[in-house]
């Protein structure tokens, strides 16, 4: 017979309650509290640090051993072997494609690339030094104006259009951005490049000339586009989840995540990361600012995180394209890349970094390689969205498909003011 285990619950006032243990495949057991309610209380747990929101088979994290999966799969396999639109098909559905499997999916993918000529006239609404995350926001969430034939969400064959849809347009969307805001022409998507390829050309290319990508570059961005993909419950996952739980359209809930994503603790973490390193603008500089992060006037971007509190796994996987993209390049003297080198060794090195357990994340790398790709600083959480949206799609998927799902509501511990009667406006002090 199965072993139930239990943790008792006993409050100050002699009740007590007993909570299911549930074991997942892998990680911490964790304490199913919905029964609380029957005690008439609720959990108290700001910023989720001690929460489960959902199960989920897609993406496993150990913070502490400093290992991510997609799927049971090691990122580090993933990122080695594998490609974007393959390890797409695996967090979408589960298992990697079979061959007959990869060639039909990407098919699929690439029938959808272009957008409805008409989204181009949104770009026009915007001021052309519009944060490209503004637009993103915008143009994604401006999706769901287009495709009502394919928004009921309970069904799975609108759902499967769906994402296939946001897998490919999002790209193109990203790409119209980069080329609205430099004033050059937007290019359509060429559907006999990859995936990747095609991301480059519509952001590089222009109809005056020729494009011919660089594989190893190509290769660089494949990677940062793959060890993006996923990464379980973060802010960005967690509000497309919870947006989509009110049954609101995929679109409009992969914009909300972009949303979340842009802010400079998340997705905006490479951007921020780079601005510091400008704004230090010398190796000479490098201690004393470290001395100022060490006093807490402000953070070392690209460091710490809040599950990882080990070496982020992407960050090694990064650090290695990071140098052979400089390589490549011809860049290993750039001084923005010997300060970060200069900031990494400090930081590793350093009492305040080792006691917090903060490590550099996959964002301190990615950022040196975007720029060295010749991708604009502002454009870097762009890239993470267009990585993301597979994830935001797959979780989004999984919730829908849960026979368990309900509308996400959280509670609060209230410490406003106890009921008290309206004042007329003559007698207020
Ligand atoms: N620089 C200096 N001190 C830091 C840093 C940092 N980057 N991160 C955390 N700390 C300190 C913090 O001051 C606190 O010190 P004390 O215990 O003395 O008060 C301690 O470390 C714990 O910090 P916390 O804020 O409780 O940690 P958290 O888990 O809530 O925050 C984080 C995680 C990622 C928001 C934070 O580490 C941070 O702001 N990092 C810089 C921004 C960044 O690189 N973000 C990208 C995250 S990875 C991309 C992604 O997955 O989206």
């Amino acid at each position: 017979m199965e072993n139930k285990r239990i943790a008792t619950l006993t409050l100050d006032d002699g009740r007590s309650i007993e909570l299911p243990i549930l074991s997942g495949t892998l990680g911490p057991d964790v304490i199913d509290i919905r029964a609380l309610s029957k005690l008439g209380m609720f959990t108290y747990d700001p910023a989720f640090l001690s929460t489960a929101s959902c199960s989920s088979s897609i993406t496993f994290i150990d913070g502490d051993a400093g290992q991510l999966y997609y799927r049971g799969y090691p990122i580090e396999q993933l990122a080695e072997r594998s490609n974007f639109l393959e390890v797409c098909y695996l967090l979408l559905h589960g298992e990697l494609p079979n061959a007959a499997q990869k060639v039909e999916f990407k098919g699929k993918v690439t029938q959808h690339t272009m957008v409805h000529d008409q989204l181009a006239r949104f770009f026009n609404g915007f001021r052309r030094d519009a944060h490209p995350m503004a637009v993103m926001v915008g143009v994604v969430g401006a999706l769901s104006a287009f495709y009502h034939d394919s928004l009921d969400i309970n069904n799975p064959a609108h759902r499967e259009i769906s994402a296939l849809r946001l897998l490919a347009k999002v790209p193109t969307i990203a790409a119209m951005t980069y080329k609205y805001y430099t004033g050059f022409p937007f290019m359509y998507p060429k559907n006999s490049f990859s995936y990747v390829e095609n991301l480059m050309y519509m952001m590089f290319a222009t109809p005056a000339e020729e494009y011919v990508p660089n594989p190893k570059l190509v290769r660089a961005l494949e990677r940062i586009l793959i060890l993006h993909a996923d990464h379980e419950q973060n802010a960005s996952t967690s509000t497309v989840r919870l947006a989509g739980s009110s049954g609101a359209n995929p679109f409009a809930c992969v914009s909300s995540g972009i949303a979340a994503l842009w802010g400079p603790a998340h997705g905006g973490a490479n951007e921020a990361v780079l601005k510091m390193l400008e704004e230090i603008g010398d190796v000479s500089r490098v201690a004393d600012f470290m001395k100022g992060v060490k006093d807490k006037k402000y953070r070392l971007m690209g460091f710490g995180h809040r599950v990882y509190k080990n070496m982020d796994p992407r960050a090694k996987v990064m650090r290695e394209t990071c140098y052979e993209v400089l390589q490549e390049l011809k860049l290993e003297n750039d001084p923005i890349f010997k300060m970060a080198l200069e900031l990494e060794q400090i930081a590793l090195r350093d009492e305040y970094f080792i006691e917090r357990k903060l490590y550099p994340n996959v964002d301190f790398y990615s950022g040196i390689v975007l720029r060295a790709l010749g991708i604009p600083t502002n454009m870097f959480t762009v890239i993470f969205a267009v990585a993301r949206t597979i994830g935001w799609v797959s979780q989004w998927n999984e919730m829908i498909s849960d026979s368990e799902r309900k509308i996400g509501r959280p509670r609060q511990l209230y410490q406003g003011a106890a009921k008290r009667d309206y004042v007329a406006l003559e007698q207020r002090k």
